[in-house]
């Protein structure tokens, strides 16, 4: 048989834990499966006197992961300790320069550095794999380079971050506001440590640049995705739009356009009867669009242990047999840089207005957005108890461009008391 795959993994966490529970608990199918025993060799973690609740004491200990990425007796260099600079980068960037094939799950380091580290890495003839950074368990980057690799990408979108999915379905069934999930998913452990990551849209989008780099053959392009968090989502939204027929998601979409490429992460309203739609908990879900394949659906585990150190391994056992894709699907000194598209592709949008209950006030609202060339599809106003009404309308297809400058006319006129609440309608 083969010499044993060594092992050095840097980070010990939920992530780094689960990998070392597989690779303890698999050893002989991980061998049957790759031809080759797959060793740990050494770890790195901040604190050495923790309880991680796995036998480390085979495994030598290192301080400095960047010291573990260049020992010379591991073949691959296991980042698991996250951050888009600091130990990860340096690490990686170590673990590289000194001839080791690199495995992370770090989304942030892979979506702003992750240019540079798949050129050094090609350079060296080494790989850079990274599975476990997009949806958890989903193998959406192995369909991506490997499986759609016959096909023109038209759309990849999805819903890509499980603690928003949490935050949004637990807001629909329990009737409980965005604060009091926020809490809740603190409690729980869900939210990243810095909390912005997730609610803010960041976390996401991370996810979305990657899968649009493989998609498009271009450059990871994180500065030109439109990002929008789930903080300002009420219950009055969730709530309204159920009556209209729609859930609101934190939605990824990267598109081919003929205007560009065009990005973005925002909380959209889809079909409630779409597979989206219907999506629970924090389970995620991709959509990729091909020529040849029409559209593939792939659902599952976005986070967590056993789901993203089951990621991890795939990527460890491809090493094992041998096989280095390259980082995003083909040589990064080929990918182009992304060409932004300057407007969006139209589409209808939800608005939420808080009417001042005055005699011609749903007059002044149609005429700004008839001035603005925004066209109202269908309209409800709801039973009110103090001097606001509020009035949900449905646009019919527009411009983001067209809705903004529709928008600013409805936040000065005196009839819109409240911010108006503008949500994207896709369909999916
Ligand atoms: P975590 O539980 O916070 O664990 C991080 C680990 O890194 C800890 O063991 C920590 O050591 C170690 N570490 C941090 N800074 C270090 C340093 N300077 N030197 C050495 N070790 C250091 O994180 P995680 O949830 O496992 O996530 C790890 C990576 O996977 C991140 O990039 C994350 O975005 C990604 N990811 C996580 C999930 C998930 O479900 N958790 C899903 C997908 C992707 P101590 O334990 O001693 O503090
Ligand atoms: N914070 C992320 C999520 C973890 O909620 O999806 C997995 O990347």
């Amino acid at each position: 048989m083969a010499q044993a795959l060594r092992l050095g993994i840097a980070g010990l966490g939920t992530v780094g834990v689960g990998v070392v529970k597989i690779i303890r608990r698999h050893a002989e199918l991980l061998t049957a499966r790759t031809g080759q025993s797959i060793e740990i060799v050494a770890v790195s973690a901040r604190d050495p006197n923790k309880a991680r609740g796995v036998n480390l004491s085979s495994y030598m200990w290192e301080t400095d992961p960047v010291a573990l990425a260049k020992r010379d007796d591991i073949d691959v260099f296991i980042e698991l300790m996250g951050g888009e600079n600091g130990p990860a980068k340096t690490s990686v960037e170590a673990a590289l320069a000194s001839g080791k094939d690199v495995v992370t799950a770090n989304k942030a380091l892979l979506a702003i550095h992750g240019q540079e580290l798949a050129e050094q890495a090609e350079a060296a003839g080494r790989a850079v794999r990274f599975e476990a950074a997009v949806a958890g368990g989903i193998p959406v980057i192995k369909s991506l380079t490997e499986g759609l690799a016959g096909n023109q990408i038209s759309r990849v979108m999805g819903v890509m971050n499980g603690t928003c999915n949490y935050i949004l379905t637990r807001m629909q069934s329990q009737e409980l506001g965005y604060n009091a999930l926020f809490e809740e998913c603190a409690k729980l452990g869900y939210l990243e440590a810095d909390p912005n990551l997730d609610v803010g849209g960041i976390d996401a989008a991370h996810k979305l640049a990657l899968l649009s780099s493989i998609a498009f053959g271009t450059k990871p392009n994180f500065d030109g995705i439109q990002i929008e968090g789930i903080q300002h989502i009420s219950l009055d939204d969730i709530h309204q739009a159920a009556d209209m027929g729609y859930r609101i998601k934190l939605l990824g979409v990267a598109q081919r356009t003929p205007r560009g490429l065009e990005q973005r992460m925002q909380p959209c309203l889809v079909p409630s009867d779409s597979p989206i739609g219907q999506l629970e908990g924090g389970t995620n879900m991709v959509v990729i669009e091909g020529d040849a394949v029409d559209q593939i659906v792939l659902r599952g585990p976005g986070a967590g242990e056993g789901p993203t150190a089951s990621a991890v391994m795939g990527d460890v056992c491809d090493l094992a047999r041998g096989l280095r894709i390259p980082t995003f699907g083909r040589a990064a000194t080929s990918l182009e840089e992304a060409q932004p598209a300057q407007t969006g592709t139209p589409a209808p949008y939800y608005l939420r207005l808080a009417l001042l209950d005055k005699p011609g006030a749903l007059a002044k609202v149609a005429a700004i957005l008839g001035d603005a060339g925004v066209s109202i599809d269908r309209m409800r106003q709801y039973a009110h108890s103090e001097s606001t009404a509020p009035v949900l309308i449905v646009t019919h297809k527009t411009t983001r461009s067209t809705l903004d400058y529709a928008l600013n006319g409805l936040r000065d006129t005196e009839a819109v008391a409240e911010e108006p609440v503008a949500l994207r309608i896709e369909q999916v």
